[in-house]
């Protein structure tokens, strides 16, 4: 299997798959915040316009590069490209995390606290996984770097995985899906997106023992 996701067009295809719900509705709030067309559902977030528009914009950059960083035959053959979005992706991965949190602490939370809590850990997370890459980048440390890169990708992204499930469920019934149900799915997602970037990371490590000229 990790062979199969170190080839570009998979790995892009299955990222894209799990991620493309979250990252259209951040890429639609980019620009319906400034036009003042949010939908009703979320026009309590525009109480903090700033940290709304925000979240959008690095939700969006963070959820498009992040594929595109981990495909090796990029790395490889395009590594100025590669440091440029990669200073990119670092800071919308900052910029999600800082604004989420905004977010959490500035509007009232229709949420429960089980969500509520993991989004105010998660976030602070995502800074620290995000920080231990780079200084592990600064370090000529590869494997450490794209460990704490693929973590990181998997903390900022594993919420809005769930969207696969509860999307359509939003669009049969017409207003988002609430609840302690819910929020245990979507922390449930959160956690398995964790659980499923740690054995990719150390399937990596073993991958790389074995043939060490991999890079
Ligand atoms: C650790 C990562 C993240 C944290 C802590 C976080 C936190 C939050 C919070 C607290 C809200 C407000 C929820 C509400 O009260 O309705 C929110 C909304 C939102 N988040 Fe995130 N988020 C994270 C990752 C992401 C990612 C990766 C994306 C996109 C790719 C994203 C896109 C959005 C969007 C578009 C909204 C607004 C939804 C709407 O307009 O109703 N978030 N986020």
């Amino acid at each position: 299997m990790i062979r199969v996701f170190s080839r570009p067009i998979p790995l892009i295809l299955a990222l894209a798959f799990c991620t493309f719900i979250p990252v259209m509705l951040a890429a639609v709030r980019v620009v319906q915040i400034p036009l003042g067309a949010v939908p009703e559902d979320s026009l309590r977030l525009t109480s903090v316009p700033t940290a709304y528009f925000l979240h959008a914009v690095a939700g969006s950059l963070f959820g498009f590069l992040g594929p595109l960083q981990f495909v090796r035959a990029l790395r490889r053959h395009f590594g100025t490209l590669h440091r440029l979005t990669g200073r990119i992706f670092v800071l919308a991965g900052v910029g999600l995390a800082l604004s989420g949190l905004a977010l959490l602490l500035q509007v009232e939370s229709i949420a429960t606290g089980l969500l509520d809590a993991a989004r105010g850990v998660f976030g602070l997370v995502l800074i620290a996984a995000l920080t231990l890459g780079v200084v592990a980048a600064r370090a000529h440390a590869t494997l450490r770097h794209r460990a704490w890169m693929i973590r990181a990708y998997a903390v900022g992204m594993g919420q809005g995985t769930v969207a696969l499930i509860l999307f359509p469920v939003y669009l049969i019934n017409g207003e988002p899906p609430t609840g302690l149900s819910t929020d245990i799915a979507v922390v449930g997602t959160w956690l398995l997106a964790i659980a499923m970037g740690e054995w990719v990371v150390r399937r990596l490590a073993s991958f790389n023992r074995r043939s060490p000229s991999a890079p």
